[in-house]
């Protein structure tokens, strides 16, 4: 299947991008110091599927995750909840700003698509 390359040059620190890949939304966050430090901070024993997120990032300023609830499948809201992850606005799972569920229904961190090979400093190509 299809991949894509996105030119990320123009995402400003802080903002999230929605981007579709095989016919699902991809949000790729330009993550600050602040939330970077915030996820790599997070203790493993806090999170319901645990993860570190280095295991989620391959640079720790672009966080890539399907945009699809793991709970039953609608689209999160960025900037939300009280994690600054995202909202599911369908039944209030809460994500972090590594996409990763702090409070459910969703059982699972949201997805990082593979794979994600950053082309240059600007491009990333998913898939
Ligand atoms: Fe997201 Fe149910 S689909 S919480």
């Amino acid at each position: 299947l299809a991949s894509t390359e996105v030119d990320i040059s123009k995402i400003e620190p802080g903002a999230i991008v929605t981007i579709k890949w095989r016919g699902n939304p991809v949000f790729i966050r330009h993550r600050t110091p602040k939330e970077i430090k915030e996820a790599q901070d997070t203790p493993l024993s806090d999170l319901i599927d645990p993860a570190t997120d280095q295991s989620r990032v391959q640079k720790p300023e672009w966080l890539i995750v399907l945009g699809v609830c793991t709970h039953l499948g609608c689209v999160p809201l960025g900037h939300e909840g009280p994690y600054d992850g995202w909202l599911c606005p369908c039944h209030g799972s809460q994500y972090d700003v590594s996409g990763r569920v702090r409070h459910g229904p969703a059982p699972k961190n949201l997805l990082v698509p593979e794979p994600i090979v950053f082309l240059t400093d600007t491009k990333v190509k998913i898939g």
